[in-house]
């Protein structure tokens, strides 16, 4: 049955979209070229990150990395400190990974397949599809939140998105519509179709191209798609940082270089806890670790944050801990900005400058 609505529309369907597109689409920079790292560049920043906080980090980018030669040949701590704000600091690392290896393997020379890019670092299905649909025309079908969320909605697929079931049959779907003849517009056109039209909470069905053909619009069941897993499993962390003052007024720092979320960049000195901990707790563990040989002058709790990130919940507390004595590796407040930080601590880092007065 669902075949058959597929064939049924697939004539039109392309031709419908692209020329939908060419009235409405929104014009962006990595619209504007077919150079596979300016595109590639793009897709790594728009995954995860909405258009309007992702657009001046690529202007930005190609401003500081013209080519991959220049992404390469940076350090990552200089990379990651421009990324900052992004979050998904992986993004960041595999990228700065996959220019070594596309300036030692390819000679400098972007790939543009589908096969190549697959190998690379941070590029899965979806950033290949994309850059090589865009770069070189190849026909490759996206599926992203807004084309699941259309294709969903057109065909009433019930299965949970993110199954391995469920992208065999979406793909098959799109494998039929997508243009033979211009792929590259038909996987931006139908991002942008899903993002305007066919959105999340309010999708505007009365001006749908598609509402004639779409069966949730047909059984008034637009909400329910596309079906999600629920995410209550999230894992549950707290993080008790300890804001170590020395008498010279500077602050502990820490590289965060084990395996785990915000790898390589640097926060403070931290306890994590599975329940929330008081001021005995935070002395007990100061005593019990060696760097802090000097007097504690004061100890108290300032505020605590929660922050999500997509697999985890956080609660963020920070100890203010002031100290007698001078300690090694502690840096000036107003350098710690200059070290890539994890995004929720900048609000807090902001606040140092108090301690200045
Ligand atoms: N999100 C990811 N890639 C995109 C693109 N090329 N255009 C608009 N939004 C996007």
């Amino acid at each position: 049955m669902k075949k058959d609505l597929v064939n049924k529309i697939s004539k039109k369907f392309a031709i419908n979209l692209i020329n939908w597109y060419s009235d409405n689409k929104r014009c962006l920079p990595w619209r504007e070229t077919k150079n596979p790292f300016k595109i590639w560049l793009s897709e790594i920043i728009l995954q995860q990150t909405q258009i309007k906080q992702g657009l001046p980090y690529y202007q930005r980018f190609i401003k500081l990395f013209p080519n991959v030669e220049s992404l390469a040949f940076s350090e990552e701590e200089y990379v990651l400190k421009k990324w900052e704000g992004l979050g998904y600091y992986n993004r960041a690392r595999n990228m700065h990974k996959a220019a070594k290896i596309v300036v030692h393997d390819y000679n400098g020379k972007f790939p543009t397949s589908y096969n190549e890019l697959i190998k690379l670092p941070g590029i899965g299905d979806y950033s290949a599809s994309a850059i090589s649909s865009f770069s070189s025309n190849e026909i490759r079908p996206v599926l992203d939140g807004n084309v699941y969320r259309l294709i969903s909605r057109i065909f009433h697929i019930n299965n949970v998105i993110t199954s391995s079931k469920s992208v065999k049959v979406f793909k098959g779907i799109l494998n039929i519509l997508i243009s033979k003849k211009n792929p590259a517009d038909f996987n931006q056109a139908i991002m942008d179709y899903g993002s305007l039209i066919c959105k999340p909470k309010n999708p505007n069905c009365l001006i749908c191209i598609f509402k004639s053909d779409c069966l949730a619009f047909k059984h008034n069941s637009i909400l329910k798609f596309p079906v999600k897993k629920n995410n209550f499993l999230k894992k549950m962390r707290i993080f008790n940082y300890l804001v170590i003052i020395d008498s010279s007024k500077k602050i502990v720092l820490n590289k965060r270089i084990q395996k785990d979320i915000w790898q390589n960049l640097f926060d403070f000195p931290m306890i994590e806890t599975k329940k929330k901990i008081n001021k005995s707790d935070v002395r007990n563990y100061l005593a019990s670790e060696h760097f802090i040989f000097h007097k504690i002058k004061s100890l108290k709790f300032e505020m605590t944050q929660n922050h999500k990130l997509s697999h985890q919940n956080l609660t963020i507390n920070y100890w203010l801990i002031r100290i007698d004595g001078c300690l090694n590796d502690s840096v000036e407040i107003k350098k710690i900005s200059n070290y890539p930080l994890p995004k929720p601590l900048h609000s807090f880092v902001s606040t140092l400058d108090r301690f200045l007065k």
